[in-house]
């Protein structure tokens, strides 16, 4: 795990002014929103006895303890215990930690380390999201996997006309010609161009979605640092694009959320087709994503054998190494189950 990103973790639509739990980076965080639509990421966990502040409410702009109702403002900061006497002080230990937070791109993005503002990598662009003419779905599924190999999956090329030749497979090549595939890397993100040569024996769903726009489909997969790819199938006569994040709970748990645009089709009666045919390929993946050891990527990039069509996925691993020789590393707490329903607990502070 990474820290010192931003990390997409919600969409914009499941957070109110009702406190939700996020798991995100082997912690338990509450996300809410105040009256005034302004939005708060908190440590879910009361200093007094532990209790879950997801499960309080927000009133005054403020989260109240489902317990005994200490009330901790925006920063963190408890203002009132309701069982002390008067004249007896707040401690000042009595807080929780506060987490810089906003909205962008129908997603809530959590900061999460210690670089100063201006330092911080940026958010990816998506200008699909402000597209009136795409017709986008929103789309969540969860897998039993560290979140680096859900995202290489994601970006995995010669993989497709193996697993997913049920599905919309059989139109890759198996061997991608490397003159076809062009390999653009920057500071925080890579992108690999491939020409699809023959789209014309996808199968069941995909038939239906994808043979009346057969053409010299050009598809573009990439990656942002350190959680998020991006597809973009372009088939000439209408685009499918995929923004996908790979929410890392802990380090055997990865929510993936995504949202999906498409130009074609685009009468919403046609979002459940999309939404199968998505389902269909995550449970095509599951058992393999799930069944690779270490659950993690390696951090040494000998530590697995690489072939050229490989270099997506490489291009991320340096990347990833780079963070690491930043310092930018966060410890696993893979055996660091402590609590008794077998969650994963944060560090001490
Ligand atoms: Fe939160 Fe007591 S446990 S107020």
């Amino acid at each position: 795990m990474l820290k010192n990103f931003w990390y997409a973790c919600e969409f914009s639509a499941a957070i109110t002014t009702n406190p939700k739990q996020v798991r995100i980076l082997n912690q338990k965080l509450v996300f809410y929103r105040n009256a005034k639509g302004q939005l708060i990421a908190l440590q879910d966990r009361c200093p007094h006895r532990g209790a879950a502040l997801s499960l309080g409410w927000v009133k005054d702009d403020c989260i109240h303890c489902p317990y005994h109702a200490w009330k901790f403002q925006a920063d963190g900061k408890c203002i009132n215990i309701p069982a002390n006497q008067p004249g007896i002080p707040i401690p000042k230990n009595a807080r929780v930690d506060s987490y810089p937070i906003q909205e962008k791109y129908g997603f809530i993005w959590l900061f999460y380390g210690d670089l100063p503002e201006e330092e911080r990598p940026p958010i990816p662009p998506l200008p699909e999201f402000e597209d009136p003419s795409l017709q986008k779905i929103f789309f969540e599924y969860e897998l039993n996997a560290h979140y680096t190999r859900t995202l290489e999956n994601d970006m995995d090329m010669s993989h497709v006309s193996i697993i997913h030749s049920k599905s919309f497979g059989n139109g890759f090549a198996l061997e991608q010609k490397m003159e076809d595939y062009e390999l653009n890397v920057g500071e925080w993100e890579g992108h690999a161009k491939v020409n699809v040569r023959d789209y014309t024996k996808a199968k069941d769903l995909f038939a239906f979605v994808f043979r009346p726009l057969k053409a010299n489909v050009k598809v573009t997969l990439g990656f942002y640092m350190p959680n998020i790819t991006r597809l973009v199938v372009d088939f000439g006569r209408g685009k499918l694009v995929n923004f996908t994040v790979h929410v890392p709970v802990d380090d055997r748990t990865t929510i993936t959320k995504r949202i999906q645009f498409r130009s074609f089709l685009t009468f919403p009666w046609a979002d459940g087709i999309f939404q199968r045919a998505a389902y269909k390929v995550v449970m095509e993946d599951k058992g393999v994503v799930e069944s690779e050891y270490p659950m993690a990527v390696p951090d040494k990039l000998s530590d697995e054998v690489h072939v050229p069509c490989d270099n997506l996925s490489l291009a991320y691993r340096k990347l990833r190494q780079k963070c690491l020789a930043m310092g930018w590393g966060m410890k696993p707490y893979q055996n660091q189950v402590d609590d008794s329903n077998g969650n994963l607990m944060p560090p001490s502070p």
